[in-house]
């Protein structure tokens, strides 16, 4: 066994978990690191009231992470897009649910690319105010693998090869279906109030790195020859995110100013930066995100900003790259990001086993944002320390660290349901 795993096994009791080796797990060799400070304008000036962050500061903040993390939008991109109901029943999930299967194309109606929807709503007679407050997020697999119910189509684009999910040479197949049900819980969301609305992340950019060639990249010029500082895949799945709000503002069983982001991993660092750039999102939930989520890059614990850029070289824009093993000169941190979602509720999880991830990281980055809540009179963590696993804390900036690896499952959901409904005053 390696040195590092055996650290990883020492430390975090349970499993076999290995993470990728070379990589710091050891809290003792975190260096000492100083973070930009959130409330301090480029000018060195204090920010002291919500209008001067409202104004100023976030505005400055944003233009940072476009800039130097997640790239901005291309000039030529427009966002239209035209909706076709494919299909619905109001017999779903045993009948307690109503299903929609919505394309939205972002063109040509038609014609590629194009965004499928599979909605899951609780049936009409239990909508309170006709209509439900809603999690939406992207999926990594296809929209069959969230779902039992044969209705909904096996996608045939481009898929990643997983084994575990049983998807090879870059294709989906019926062998799947469902085996993402853990991680959605749509009759869970179902029978406590809420819709389900995702889609399958590949719908809007393929996920590796091909310059540009596919997904909506074809679509607008300036994508195929992109500058340093405009969208890499994560502004990419965080721009398609953004379609499915602007479709959500025009289907009227869906509570838009109730729509509540997540996203695991990659998708939950897209999770948190669509949740930045569109303040529509009303809650923001990030399971797992890791670096370049919600974990700080100068902790430089587990994933580091050099390896997810040699790794994923498509994810973030080609600025990002002048911080490998230099993240000390970022000029922002990932708690700032945290804080683009305030004054909205955020809440970000983490799992024992996933220190790739950095839980700690993730942690500080709430606790760190906490400030700009309380700039609204908000509370964020609530606590400094970290808390001991499957205990959930905080107010506006919700925390776990639950038993178990890198995934979101039922404890995930169960906390997510609560913070929801808490925020959304459900109860
Ligand atoms: C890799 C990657 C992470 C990412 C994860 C995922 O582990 O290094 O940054 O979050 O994949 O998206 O599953």
């Amino acid at each position: 066994m390696k040195l590092i795993t055996l650290i990883t096994v020492l430390t975090f009791g349970a499993g076999l978990y290995a993470q990728p080796a070379g990589y710091n797990y050891d809290e003792s060799k975190v260096p000492e690191y100083k973070l930009p400070e959130v409330l301090k304008l480029a000018t060195g000036r204090t920010v002291m009231s919500v209008s001067q962050w409202q104004e100023k500061r976030r505005p400055e903040v944003l233009e940072l992470f476009r800039k130097h993390v997640y790239g901005r939008i291309p000039g030529d991109v427009d966002n239209s897009f035209i909706s076709v109901l494919q299909e619905e029943s109001n017999q779903a999930l045993g009948g307690k649910a109503i299903r929609r299967q919505v394309r939205l194309y972002l063109k040509v109606k038609g014609e590629s690319p194009y965004i499928d929807l599979l909605i899951y709503l609780p049936k009409k007679e239990l909508l309170r105010d006709g209509s439900v407050p809603i999690f939406t997020g992207l999926n990594f697999n296809g929209n069959h693998t969230v779902t039992l119910e044969k209705q909904v189509p096996v996608h045939s684009k481009w898929s990643r090869n997983d084994p575990r999910v049983g998807h090879k040479d870059n294709r989906a197949n019926e062998g799947s279906r469902g085996v993402k049900i853990e991680r959605w819980q749509p009759e869970m969301l179902v029978s406590q109030g809420f819709g389900l609305a995702t889609a399958y992340y590949g719908d809007i950019d393929p996920d590796f790195d091909d310059g540009w060639k596919n997904g909506i990249h074809t679509l607008f010029p300036s994508s195929t020859k992109l500058k340093k500082d405009e969208w890499g895949s994560i502004a990419s799945w965080a721009w398609g995110l953004s379609r499915m709000m602007d479709y959500f503002e025009t289907d009227e069983d869906i509570d838009h100013q109730r729509v509540a982001l997540t996203g695991l991993s990659r998708l939950g660092k897209t999770a948190l930066w669509a949740g930045a750039e569109d303040e529509r999102f009303a809650i923001v939930i990030s399971t797992d995100s890791g670096c370049g989520g919600a974990a700080l890059s100068r902790r430089v614990f587990g994933e580091t900003v050099k390896r997810i850029n040699t790794s994923f070289p498509h994810w973030f824009c080609d600025n990002f790259n002048q911080y490998n093993d230099a993240e000390h000169h970022l000029p922002v941190d990932q708690h700032m990001l945290v804080a683009l979602i305030a004054p909205r509720p955020v809440y970000i999880a983490s799992a024992i086993e996933d220190v790739w991830a950095d839980p700690k990281g993730e942690f500080v980055s709430g606790l760190e944002a906490s400030p700009v809540y309380e700039l609204f009179g908000k509370v964020g963590t609530g606590t400094a320390e970290h808390p001991p696993v499957d205990n959930p804390i905080g107010d506006y900036v919700g925390y776990h660290m639950r038993s178990g690896d890198h995934d979101a499952n039922r404890f995930d959901w169960e906390q997510y349901i609560r913070f929801a409904k808490r925020h959304f005053k459900l109860n």
